[in-house]
């Protein structure tokens, strides 16, 4: 019989929280849809004290999630506990998880606490949570530096104190599996009334051993395993959620463990979080980078071909890596929207009417353009209608005039949601520079622009240009995609798209600010 691991994701907290892999509301929500389809256990939403706009976004996915556990994020403070509690209230399965840290270098530099005040913060929290929801999570950060014996008495008074789970990070990345095993064997057994709660663990990746320390402690005990998704996370990241998935999966027989992910959503939502943060996947990353299913040598190509377990572990619909487009149906200006909506069940992005009619309608225009439509092509497309901000503005016409003896002038005209229509011309170091300028006359905004990136979707001449941008505005971060057969085109329209994530945002705040008053 395998134990059941509990799967806690922090894509959307420790994920999100990492340098350039922001999200916005929309972008959230549908990686927290995905997560909730997936089977996750938990999925921490985020850490609603930190911004209006984490707190809105827990608050929003505490609402709209059903079937998974909804955690949201709070230092042992009055404020943040109070925080998370409104954040969830209507929640189905609220969880708050709150967290103190229990190592010397941390009680004395960063708290300034002595243990015996960790202690009683410790339980004065976890009592307090209590008032909120039943669920209480009790993290002692940076646990494994920590002395043991005190962990186990922070764990222990917590537990008695109503935290039904308690969590040891290794919150630096510090840890061999070995020792890490060791570790959790000894707090399993220390612990007072550790039959109680739930022991999990949270392992970052800065010695790149947070998933092997994360199975080292499921099989020294470990119940519950918190990761993220593309192994996202503060610094070098967290442990990745697909790779302890699979290897709990494919290595049953030894771990006697298992978890109640649908596996079949793996690559999908790889794919997903990639999108929306921009961050990509590199190509030999396990389980779900492009080579991670590619044979290559010819001797491994014969094999695989004679039998697939020859050399693959795994299969790859297992993960749901999608068949090879050449050998499935091709998709072009003739195909309906039932041979569409068929491929992209195929590619693990089922859509409702709603979403499929405009993806299809987008799909035509775009076929027009290209030839065949490629997976990515589809990806895109669906991207494109299901986690873009509501258009504030919107692309009506651009032109750019540009040469190696003059600098370049663009124009554009930006149809804004009232309906009122705007032409600018601006002059710039190139014709990206020149129309985004012309954009920033119309909306008023000057955002830093702090990542341009120009990729292209597939391959040949009429490939979609992919760009991706990320802007900054007072403080925040907004990301924007963008798609055409033209890469200038693409390039405005991810601008348009961050800006309107940013205008979105803004009017969402305001919309707050008057229900509070
Ligand atoms: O790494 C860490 O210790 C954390 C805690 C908040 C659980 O992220
Ligand atoms: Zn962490």
């Amino acid at each position: 019989m395998n134990t059941h691991i509990t799967i806690f994701d922090t894509t959307l907290r420790d994920g999100e929280q990492a340098p350039g892999c922001s999200m916005n509301l929309q972008e959230k929500i549908e990686v927290a849809r995905r997560l909730e389809s997936m089977g996750v256990d938990v999925i921490e939403a985020g850490f609603p004290v930190s911004s209006p706009g984490d707190f809105e976004s827990v608050k929003t996915i505490a609402g709209l999630v059903k079937n998974s556990c909804v955690a949201a994020l709070a230092r042992c403070r009055d404020a943040d506990i109070d925080a998370a509690g409104a954040a969830l209230a209507g929640c189905a399965h609220p969880r708050i998880h709150i967290f103190l840290a229990t190592s010397p270098i941390h009680m004395e530099y960063k708290l300034k606490m002595t243990p015996e005040q960790v202690l009683a913060q410790a339980v004065a929290s976890v009592k307090r949570a209590k008032r909120f929801c039943e669920d209480v999570e009790f993290s002692a950060e940076d646990a494994f530096r920590s002395d043991p014996d005190f962990v186990c008495r922070v764990f222990g008074e917590a537990i008695a104190a109503g935290a039904l789970t308690v969590n040891f990070p290794d919150t630096v990345g510090y840890a061999l599996p070995a020792e890490f095993a060791e570790r959790i064997r000894y707090v399993r057994e220390h612990t007072p009334l550790m039959a109680k709660a739930r022991l999990s663990v949270h392992c970052h990746n800065d010695l790149g051993l947070a998933v092997a320390n994360s199975l080292a402690a499921i099989a020294a005990g470990a119940e519950q395993a918190e990761c993220t998704i593309n192994g996202l996370g503060e610094r070098a990241g967290n442990a990745s959620l697909e790779e302890i998935v699979m290897a709990l999966r494919v290595r049953r027989d030894i771990l006697h463990a298992d978890t109640r992910i649908d596996t079949t959503q793996i690559y999908a939502a790889s794919r997903l979080v990639s999108k929306v943060t921009g961050v990509k996947v590199q190509p030999n990353k396990a389980i779900v980078g492009d080579n991670a299913f590619a044979h290559e040598a010819g001797i491994h190509q014969h094999g695989v071909l004679a039998n697939p377990a020859t050399y693959e572990i795994m299969t790859p619909e297992s993960v749901g890596v999608p068949k090879n487009a050449a050998s499935s149906m091709v998709l072009g200006k003739h195909s309906g929207k039932h041979a569409l909506e068929e491929r992209l069940k195929e590619l693990g992005l089922v859509v409702g009417a709603d979403t499929l009619e405009r993806v299809f309608a987008d799909f035509k225009v775009l076929a027009d353009k290209k030839k065949t439509i490629s997976d990515r092509d589809l990806e895109a497309l669906v991207m494109g209608v299901t986690v873009a901000a509501p258009e504030t503005w919107t692309l009506e016409h651009w032109a750019v005039n540009t040469g190696s003896a003059l600098g370049a002038s663009g124009t554009v005209r930006l149809r804004h949601k009232d309906g009122a229509v705007r032409k600018e011309v601006a002059m710039g170091d190139g014709p990206i520079d020149s129309i985004f300028r012309a954009i920033n006359t119309i909306t008023g905004k000057e955002p830093e622009l702090e990542l341009y990136e120009l990729g292209a979707i597939t391959g040949g001449s009429t490939a979609q240009g992919e760009t991706t941008v990320k802007i900054h505005w007072n403080d925040r971060r907004y990301n924007g995609r963008g798609v055409s057969t033209d890469i200038i085109e693409s390039s405005i329209k991810a601008y348009i798209a961050a800006l309107n994530a940013l205008e979105w945002e803004t009017a969402a705040k305001g919309a707050a600010k008057d229900g509070a008053t």
